[in-house]
């Protein structure tokens, strides 16, 4: 168990090794991706317990799109019944949930059920759930420049006045905490286009179980992995101890 103390406050997540999964028990791809249902399932109960305050979990990316259309579509379809089948149990526990990511890019039966989803436990005052759809970081970046650049053409923003704070309030995640901790299953070790902005000094954490098979021990050792970090912000350890002593 992590000492309480040093809970991170936002953990992402990119859950992947679905696939893998799947291949090694001569199953098809999708069957792994429904095996990862249920390891969001435990993740969600395991972050609120812990006492993490938002949680974001990277489920499609921008870049999937390219995969095949027969998964592209399964996956799709596997995202409208989990909502309709997990989301009363989530606003019973009183997780407020929420979309990032380009949502024009989705069929309109996924796009009511996010909508429905996030309505209905607008007003939770529990864990924050983010769940990244069709999300990628450039496109975040450039989505919130569009919006900074709309403001300015507008004349309600001076071009000098454009700096990290009115960017970043413009993000999909505008306004929430950065990642304190970022989680990646599945063995690879990079962002594939996650949160590119707001993971600029996050502690990194991988491990090589396949997300189906990722349970409360792995969320633990992360937790373990983060408490023993010491975050410096490009300070010197001695000011760092300066400070916290
Ligand atoms: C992650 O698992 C889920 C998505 C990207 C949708 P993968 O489907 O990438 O699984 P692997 O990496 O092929 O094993
Ligand atoms: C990252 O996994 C995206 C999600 C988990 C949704 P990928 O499997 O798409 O990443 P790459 O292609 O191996 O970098
Ligand atoms: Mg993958």
């Amino acid at each position: 168990m992590a000492n309480n103390e040093n809970i991170p406050r936002h953990v992402a997540v990119i859950m992947d090794g679905n696939g893998r999964w799947a291949r090694k028990r001569a199953l098809p791809r999708h069957a792994g991706h429904r095996a990862g249902v249920s390891a969001v399932r435990k993740t969600v109960e395991t972050a609120a317990q812990r006492g993490v305050e938002c949680l974001t979990l990277f489920a499609f990316s921008s870049e999937n799109w390219s995969r095949p259309r027969e998964e592209v579509s399964k996956l799709m379809g596997l995202f409208v019944e989990a909502l309709q089948r997990e989301v009363d149990q989530l606003h019973r526990n009183n997780v407020r949930l929420e979309f990032i990511g380009a949502r024009e890019q989705l069929q309109q039966g996924l796009l009511e059920k996010i909508a429905a989803a996030e309505r209905q436990t607008s007003g939770n005052t529990g864990l924050r759930l983010f769940v990244a759809v069709a999300y990628g970081g450039r496109w975040d970046i450039v989505q919130a420049v569009r919006k900074v650049a709309d403001r300015a053409v507008a004349g309600e923003l001076a071009v000098d006045e454009i700096d990290e704070q009115v960017l970043a309030k413009q993000l999909q995640l505008g306004g929430v905490p950065d990642p304190d901790l970022l989680i990646r299953t599945g063995g690879e070790q990079r962002i594939s286009n996650f949160l590119l902005w707001n993971l600029a000094y996050a502690e990194l954490w991988f491990c090589d179980v396949l997300w189906p098979d990722f349970g409360e021990q792995q969320f633990d050792e992360a937790l373990g992995f983060f408490g023993r970090r010491q975050r410096r912000y490009g300070h010197t350890s001695e000011q760092v101890e300066a400070v916290s002593s």
